[in-house]
């Protein structure tokens, strides 16, 4: 079968062929419709982030997949059924994290990551899935399931930001997402209807058909260049809560200022080590003197997928047709590696219902 992988030493992406996996016990197999591409696979490619499967000479990308099933092998799921894999996997069997559903959670050496660290992904023809690991998605998103991954991450971050904040009566009515990659616009979609004040932050001019899909969702562009991090209490008033998908590490500790006095801001970049100096004091006494928090958050379980289904079918269609500026077939997947102004979330199609 046809797969997407990098190689060891390599940068790009390339075609190769593999023979189609046989599911294991417990396992199912599904056959591949649709992957998409995120900053995070950028950064695998580049040797940012992520490893390769011990003994492996290559990788197969992709962690945000939709597909059928086509072999349930003894498995609770129906023969036809939409699913989307969750990306987390226990390396050497069962933990207590992947007992209780919580892989998420999980610390360094407890998990891999298909696609992106020690185990292969989803961009290939046909994968297999412990069942458990597959979350149901109607049939008629089967186009779009690629996008419950990156939404599952966005529910995830949400609920720990919020509770950070439920000791207490927290009614935030404004919120600032850093970054108007495909995280970003996502986000910032989930939050459309929650928000008084509604911002996203970017370092683009226009014309931009990012800048364009905030202001369509009534969002404020906000341009890094003009209004830095640190100037945004100053020129919007504080924020409650901040989002942060920029992977600038600078905006970690510069949005502490952004927030309004018992605001949160939640961290999903993963930059690469840089040494800067900040003024640590302050941002010590303005987390303890207005009450702020920071939260980290990465990946997502199948709790928080379920909810992403969901959200996924309230999201208005003209947007996701905007945000998915292209999908490609197998046979041209380099043009979903595109990495340009116009480009704003892409997919590698490898079949249809
Ligand atoms: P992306 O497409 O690369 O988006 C990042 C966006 O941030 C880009 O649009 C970039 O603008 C903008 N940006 C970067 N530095 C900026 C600055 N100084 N000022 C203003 N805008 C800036 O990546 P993504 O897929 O949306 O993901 C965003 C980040 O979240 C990445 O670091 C990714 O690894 C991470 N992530 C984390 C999780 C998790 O579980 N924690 C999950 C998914 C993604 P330009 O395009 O104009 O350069
Ligand atoms: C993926 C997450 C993963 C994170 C860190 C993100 O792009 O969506 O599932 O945990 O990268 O590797
Ligand atoms: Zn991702």
């Amino acid at each position: 079968m046809k797969a997407i992988a990098v190689r060891r030493g390599e940068t790009t992406p390339e075609l190769v062929r593999k023979p189609r996996p046989d599911p294991g016990p417990g396992e199912a197999l599904v056959r591949t419709l649709r992957v998409g591409v995120d900053g995070t696979d950028h950064e695998v490619l580049a040797g940012g982030h992520g490893s390769f499967p011990d003994g492996a000479d290559h990788l197969v990308l992709g962690h945000e997949a939709v597909g059928v099933v086509v072999d349930p092998n003894g498995t609770d799921l129906e023969g036809g059924a939409v699913v989307t894999p969750t990306v987390r996997r226990p390396p050497d069997g069962e933990n207590e994290y992947f007992a209780r559903g919580e892989a998420d959670m999980a610390p360094a050496g407890k998990y891999h990551e298909r696609g992106i660290s020690g185990a292969h992904g989803f961009m290939a023809e046909y994968f297999t899935s412990p069942a458990d690991a597959l979350v149901s998605v109607p049939d008629r998103l089967a186009e779009w399931g690629f996008l419950v991954e990156p939404i599952s991450i966005t529910e995830k971050a949400v609920e720990h930001a919020r509770a950070s904040r439920s000791a207490f009566e927290w009614s935030p009515e404004s919120a600032m997402v850093l970054g108007n990659g495909s995280l970003g616009l996502l986000t910032l979609a989930m939050f459309r209807d929650d928000f008084d004040r509604l911002y996203c932050l970017g370092r683009r001019d226009r014309p931009d058909p990012t800048i364009e899909l905030i202001e369509a969702l009534e969002g404020t562009y906000v341009d890094s260049r003009e209004t830095p991090v640190p100037a945004v209490a100053d020129e919007y008033e504080g924020m409650d809560l901040v989002y942060e998908a920029t992977g600038y590490a600078k905006h970690a500790f510069e949005s502490v200022h952004a927030l309004a006095p018992n605001g949160v801001a939640a961290l999903l970049g993963v930059p690469e080590d840089w040494t800067f100096e900040v003024d640590g004091g302050g941002i010590h006494r303005e987390l303890v003197l207005h009450n702020k928090a920071l939260v980290g958050s990465v990946n997502s379980n199948a709790r928080h997928f379920r909810r992403a289904v969901d959200t996924l079918t309230e999201l208005p269609a003209w947007f996701v047709d905007d945000l998915v500026t292209g999908v490609h077939g197998v046979d041209e997947f380099e043009r979903a590696f595109a990495d340009d102004d116009t480009t704003i979330k892409t997919a590698v199609e490898f079949g249809t219902r």
